[in-house]
């Protein structure tokens, strides 16, 4: 198995305002970060976004930046939304598409979804694209089938992340066994064997060498834990050891 490299992500959704997203760095051990192996992405607000760029370009920081969403259309009369190209130009080398809060509470769904994937590669950026069943889905043992139906309409060449998200575990504390994550991850790895797939659900100090072991493992996209410098930090080492001794 190829050692893909590791992708660790902080989506900070709208929980952190530009003071405290300078607060965080101020306080984030950024010359820690010395494994080139582990790509750490930070997703602010739009709001915020300029102002990590320079905090981060002027530390030297190994960390990129991602927006947690972009516009579908790509510029013109689309009061409140954010092109791709505003994206790029400010900075972001990510960018998250398909987040299930976007989903389920703005209705976004996979026509709109691929046509902000195609506008994102298109101009520059590395789409992370998010996927994963809903609690009923799971429980009637259909989450196979709905991962391939939400990945149908994307091509196996696609210069992007997959992130596997199980809205059952989003902001709840319970994550896949070992069994789910398996069967979760083989079956995205038959139709893109060299994309990286991430997990994202309450991922934590605490369970995360619960999830590691996986080969198919490329990384995480983090809520909850993200928030604070410490338990950010905390899954970088994590990673790290285990990218060491793996
Ligand atoms: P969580 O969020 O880590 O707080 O569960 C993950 C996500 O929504 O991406």
């Amino acid at each position: 198995m190829p050692n893909r490299k590791q992708y660790l992500i902080a989506n900070w959704k709208m929980s952190k305002t530009t003071n405290q997203a300078i607060l965080f760095m101020q306080q984030f051990s950024v010359n820690s970060l010395n494994n080139s192996e582990i790509q750490v992405i930070l997703a602010p607000s739009y709001v915020s976004l300029s102002i990590l760029r320079d905090i981060i370009l002027t530390a030297s920081a190994p960390i990129t930046l991602a927006a947690q969403n972009c516009s579908s259309e790509e510029s013109g009369a689309y009061t409140g939304e954010v092109s791709v190209t505003m994206l790029r130009e400010i900075g972001c080398q990510y960018v998250i598409i398909g987040h299930s809060e976007r989903r389920t509470l703005f209705g976004e769904c996979e026509p709109i979804l691929s046509k902000k994937v195609e506008l994102a590669v298109k101009a520059g950026l590395i789409p992370i694209l998010c996927i994963g069943e809903s609690r009923e889905l799971y429980e009637t043992g259909a989450t196979v089938e709905y991962l391939k139906q939400q990945l149908a309409p994307y091509s196996s060449t696609l210069p992007f992340l997959l992130a596997y998200e199980p809205i059952w575990s989003i902001g709840t504390g319970l994550i896949p066994t070992r069994e789910d994550l398996s069967t979760a991850l083989d079956a995205i790895d038959s139709k893109f064997p060299d994309t990286p797939i991430l997990y994202g659900g309450s991922v934590n100090r605490k369970n995360i060498s619960d999830l590691l072991w996986h080969q198919r493992m490329n990384g995480f996209l983090v809520g909850g834990a993200s928030l604070e410098p410490d338990s950010f930090f905390a899954l970088y080492s994590a990673m790290n050891q285990n990218n060491h001794h793996g």
